[in-house]
């Protein structure tokens, strides 16, 4: 086993986002969908309750950040109208983390947006961009100074891909042109919102997810092809363009891409497959309850990849889901020794708990904590210590 030292300043916790841990988000667009289109969330892991509880236990393991997402649903639950008390909820968040001597980080848009904003055509309609500007400016007054790394889309290039063009997260849409429109206004939403965020002293970001593509088979053609489709449509077009800060002319050009640092969350590789039936398919891996292909040296083409946008780069999301605890320890260890040495300023773990996993609800298991979704019992893995006395100890044996 070699030795790594973590240097002083980088930061190692883990994190969650709002939908999927505090349970009952009644007035967010995904939750309209459930029971119909997707599996129900319900009460979550009653974060919403738990929290001082779960935040207690994440700094007693050693951790140093706690990545959360503030719901716009819960804090804007209909057009126009704040919520104060919701918004003082994850005020007193931000407090028992930093009371707890870890690093918050917070994420203003996870994935959900709240119904009504949806109702009006959601993130293909430019004008809708107003709407979640004020959302950042009410969450940027109210927690002013209290949070220094902000985040303000998460997986904005996977999300269009996820809610647009495949068809599998609300709005359920299946066009491309859409999806292009949908990224430019995120993009533009990421610009304007840093804006309103950015004050003296705290740091400003935007989360890209890549997955780098390969074809199953190196000896189809066709596998090649979808595999460098894949690389452009996901990984390369949004690094090229916060790279270059601007949008190609064909997407109307302009500049794109304020941020002071990246969020990069990375999990797998994508193994494409031609398919008749479906045009292409991923290759699913039984290691991971999500099917992915796990390999570490995706991080570090990942992170290469994601270097020529020249700003410090922060792995917010990185994690496996698994009953095999070990083979999580190994992931950890692997991924971790990689985000150091290719200079990353920080690594935090997905997930802090078994939680709501999207479409597919509670069959997969990311925590280093576990949540049994019947009695919502927590219960540490050896990983949550793991991961806790790198943290701590500042020294990484991989
Ligand atoms: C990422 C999401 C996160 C979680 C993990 C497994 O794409 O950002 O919410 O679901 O995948």
């Amino acid at each position: 086993m070699r030795r790594l030292r973590v240097p002083s300043d980088f930061i190692i916790g883990a994190a969650t986002s709002a939908y999927q841990v505090e349970g009952n988000n009644v007035n967010a667009d995904w939750w309209h969908y459930e029971g119909e289109r997707l599996p129900r969330s319900g009460a979550a892991c009653d974060f919403w309750n738990r929290y001082r509880d779960d935040i207690a236990l994440a700094a007693s393991l050693g951790l140093k950040a706690l990545r959360i997402s503030i719901a716009w649903d819960r804090v804007m639950p209909s057009e126009g109208k704040f919520d104060d008390e919701a918004m003082d909820r994850y005020v007193d968040m931000v407090k028992e983390i930093r009371g707890h001597g870890m690093e918050p980080i917070v994420t203003l848009h996870h994935f959900v947006n709240p119904m009504w904003f949806t109702s009006k055509g959601g993130w293909v309609k430019g004008e809708n961009v107003k709407y979640f500007l004020d959302f950042a400016k009410y969450v940027s007054d109210s927690l002013g100074g209290r949070v220094k790394y902000w985040l303000t889309i998460n997986e904005v290039n996977l999300y269009v891909i996820l809610a647009y063009l495949l068809g599998v997260f609300p709005p359920f849409v299946m066009n491309m042109e859409y999806m292009w429109r949908a990224l430019v206004n995120l993009l533009r939403a990421n610009d304007s919102a840093y804006e309103v965020v950015k004050r003296e002293g705290n740091q400003v970001g935007l989360i890209v997810h890549i997955s780098p593509a390969k074809p199953a088979s190196r000896f189809s053609l066709i596998d090649w092809g979808l595999a460098m489709g894949m690389n452009y449509v996901l990984n390369r077009f949004i690094a090229n363009a916060l790279a270059k800060g601007k949008l190609p002319d064909w997407l109307g050009g302009g500049e794109v891409g304020r941020l002071d640092y990246i969020g990069l969350n990375y999990y797998a590789v994508a193994k494409v497959k031609f398919n008749p039936l479906t045009m292409g398919e991923l290759v699913a891996n039984k290691q991971n309850q999500r099917g992915w292909v796990i390999d570490p040296k995706g991080l570090r083409w990942a992170i290469r990849l994601i270097r020529r946008v020249r700003k410090p780069i922060m792995i917010t999301e990185n994690g496996i889901a698994t009953d095999d605890d070990e083979a999580r320890i190994k992931y950890i260890r692997d991924h971790l020794a990689i985000a150091i040495k290719e200079g990353a300023i920080g690594y935090l773990y997905w997930s802090l708990l078994d939680n709501y996993e999207w479409e597919i609800g509670y069959s997969a298991r990311f925590g280093i904590i576990e949540c049994d979704p019947a009695t919502l019992t927590r219960r540490p893995r050896a990983s949550a210590y793991f991961l806790g006395s790198v943290a701590s100890s500042g020294e990484l044996t991989y």
